[in-house]
Formats: C-alpha cells, structure tokens, sequence
C-alpha cells in the first residue's frame, strides 16, 4: 500500500487517498512517518499562531510574522547578511529568495548544523565567527541591494554568549560606512523591546533612542514592526 503512495499506481486505495488528502492539506511529504511530524510540526506553528492572535498580536510574534516584515522591508532577492544563524531557519527562507545570503554564528555546533542544512543552496555561506569582527570584513564586497537582519545574541541552550553581550554598536558602525555605495539598503534588528529606555543602555545594548538616532544620522527612513526595529532607503 505504500508503495502506491511512493509511487504511480493504479491500485489507490481509500487508504492511500486518504493519505494525499492529509498531505495535501498540511504540504507535507507523504511518508508516514514524517507525515506525522510534518502535522505536528504545523499544528504547533497554528497551535502558537492562535495564541498570539488571542493575546492581541503581542511580543514575540511567530516567525512567519517576521518573515513577512523581512519580505515587506527588505530587498528580498538582493544580498542579505544575517548575525546569528542559529538553527538557520530565515536564512533558508532568505536562500529560497536571495541572490546571495551570508550568515554568521560563533558556536561551532550551530555552524556544523546550518552548513548541513543548507549545503544545498548554492547562494549561501555560513561564517564561523563574532559578527562584531566578520560583519565589517564583508561589507566591502557588498553592491546592488542589500539588507541586513541583525539577529546576533545569547538566546538560552547552545547559542553563544552572555545576555548582556551584543555585536550591534560595531555592527551599526561598520555597515554605516557603506551605506552610500548600496543603491537600496534595509538594516533590521530583532527584538526592539530589549534595547534600553532613553539614555538607559543595558550591558553592551545601546538604548532605543540611539538606533533611531543611528537612522536619522545616515539619512535612513525608519519605523517598527512586530518588534523588530526597520531602517531602510
Ligand atoms: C535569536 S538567535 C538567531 C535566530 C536566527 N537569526 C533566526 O532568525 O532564526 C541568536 C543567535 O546569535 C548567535 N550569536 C550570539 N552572539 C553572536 C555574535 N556576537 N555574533 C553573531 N552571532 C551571535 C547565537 O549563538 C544564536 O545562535
């Protein structure tokens, strides 16, 4: 009966049927087995979707959300620089799109992890290293349109870093120096809700009003959504 699933067959059973209809609903693969996770995997994301709608579209939003303000705000089939792989999620969603994706992770495991998942898109390099140092050896190399999605800091588990720590000043710093060579240019930052209050800089984060200031400084248009803090031109 599998076989049926696998391939062409003549013989469907009610069954079989029944197993492409789940699939196609939930674009899942049609093998049992990662058919069941592919559910799971989609009934959380709805599971967690719901939840937010219902705590009024609130902080964190599901990553499809920010994905949506990323394809919204960024040059989406241009170059993208991403700080912090993590388990690569948005830079294979930035590989589907992009004419070129860099992303830099300082563990080594996360590296070994995201080289794995993504070797086969061939637009995309992952970098072992602090982007405070790797970010600014890049952005000579850069043309065209370019955005950053600057994600890079302690999350808990395996990530790198202490919770106070953030490559973001000298990441600001460097891609400033650039800006005028781009023709279009999209700087994001995750988490606007943990840089400091006014004049209140936290650890190594500056405060809210300083990457505003950072915007109008270099002539960028600016705005936030879903906590994530957009200046672009
Ligand atoms: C919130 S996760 C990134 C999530 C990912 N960008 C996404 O959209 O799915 C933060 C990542 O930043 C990494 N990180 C910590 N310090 C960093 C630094 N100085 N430079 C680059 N990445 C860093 C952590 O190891 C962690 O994997």
């Amino acid at each position: 009966m599998d076989e049926c699933v696998r391939t062409p067959c003549s013989r469907v059973t009610r069954t079989d049927s029944g197993l492409h209809a789940i699939s196609y609903a939930f674009q899942v693969p049609t093998n049992k087995n990662f058919l069941l996770l592919g559910i799971r995997v989609r009934l959380r994301k709805i599971q967690f979707y719901w939840q937010w709608v219902r705590n009024g579209y609130g902080v964190p939003a599901p990553q499809t959300v920010k994905l949506s303000v990323l394809s919204r705000y960024g040059y989406l089939d241009g170059t993208w620089v991403e700080s912090g792989t993590y388990l690569g999620q948005t830079t294979e969603f930035l590989a589907r799109k992009a004419s070129q994706v860099i992303t830099i992770e300082p563990s080594h495991e996360l590296v070994t992890r995201a080289r794995k998942k993504l070797s086969k898109f061939g637009n995309t390099r992952v970098i072992e290293g602090l982007s405070e140092f790797e970010l600014p050896k890049l952005l000579s190399g850069l043309s065209g349109d370019v955005s950053f999605w600057l994600d890079g800091h302690a999350s808990g588990g395996i990530t790198y870093g202490r919770p106070e720590d953030t490559p973001i000043r000298e990441e600001l710093k460097a891609i400033a120096k650039y800006l005028e060579r781009w023709e279009r240019a999209a700087i994001l930052i995750d988490d606007f809700r943990g840089f400091g209050a006014r004049g209140a800089d936290q650890g190594d984060y500056p405060s809210r009003s300083d990457l505003v200031s950072w915007a109008d400084e270099n002539e960028l248009n600016w705005t936030v959504q879903h906590d994530i803090f957009i200046a672009y031109k």
